[in-house]
């Protein structure tokens, strides 16, 4: 097991939005976590990469008990993280994007040798960035933006990769384009928590589910075993 969460209760202010989430992400999975709007998603991203701080549980990653810690102890840890709102610098270059994002080269225990990332290998992955490296942040698409912050979580070598609704807004080609990046990068290797709107998106990567009702973990199981119940897909999604 990569990162195993353990009861973990998130509050704000008064308002306990995480109440006992516990899930298992393995080595090489893509896994999806699935939810109506305001029901807890980002917030349990949050809450395992420090960005939120979880009042009790834990957040096992390779042994330790990272709850609770800096986000950049976590970084550092192996963990990586796209946020929902993507947060590509406007004033920066796509390759100071980029290069904001290497920050842990050498550093993460994540992939190692000839699997590391760089940039060469994100040019790799996405050949349009490299025409462009000169380009400011602001004049890309929101696509291109999405792509930037893949490549730029990339440039970490994380471990696992926390992906926050990473199709969102944008055009079916588009989400189609990032849909196949997030099953070429798992392929390579990256092991992946996703958090989706897009069921078929979601469903058709991920080999295990999550879904959340308000706070709470509503039901775990494979894809499969989601398929085979349209009574709790209509209780916690919005298909
Ligand atoms: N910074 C914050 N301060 C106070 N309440 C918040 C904050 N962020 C989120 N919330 C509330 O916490 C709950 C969970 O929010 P969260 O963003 O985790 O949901 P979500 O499942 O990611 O929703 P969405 O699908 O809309 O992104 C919601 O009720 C939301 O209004
Ligand atoms: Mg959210």
């Amino acid at each position: 097991m990569l990162l195993e969460v353990k009861n973990l209760n998130t509050f704000y202010g008064l308002s306990h939005v995480l109440q006992n989430i516990s899930l298992t992400v393995d080595r090489g999975e893509i896994v999806a976590l699935l939810g109506r709007n305001g029901m807890g998603k980002s917030t349990t991203l949050k809450s395992i990469m420090g960005l939120a701080k979880p009042r009790s549980g834990k957040v096992v990653y390779g042994g330790l008990n990272l709850a609770g810690k800096p986000p950049y102890k976590i970084a550092q840890a192996g963990l990586g993280f796209i946020p929902e709102d993507r947060r590509i610098f406007n004033n920066l270059t796509v390759l100071e994007n980029l290069n904001m994002g290497a920050k842990n080269q050498g550093g993460n225990a994540g992939s190692t040798g000839q699997n590391r990332w760089n940039l060469e290998r994100v040019f790799a992955t996405f050949p349009w960035m490299k025409d462009r490296i000169a380009q400011s942040g602001q004049f890309l698409s929101g696509g291109e933006q999405q792509m930037l912050a893949i490549g730029r979580a990339l440039m970490g070598n994380p471990e696992l990769l926390l992906v926050d609704e990473p199709t969102e807004g944008l055009a079916p080609l588009i989400v189609k384009q990032v849909r196949d990046v997030l099953k070429e990068i798992n392929q390579a290797g990256m092991t992946i928590l996703l958090v989706e709107h897009n069921y078929k998106v979601a469903t058709s990567l991920a080999n295990r589910v999550y879904l959340m009702g308000k706070a709470r973990i509503g039901f775990e199981g494979t894809v499969q075993e989601l398929e085979s119940k349209p009574d709790v897909k209509q209780d916690f999604l919005e298909v």
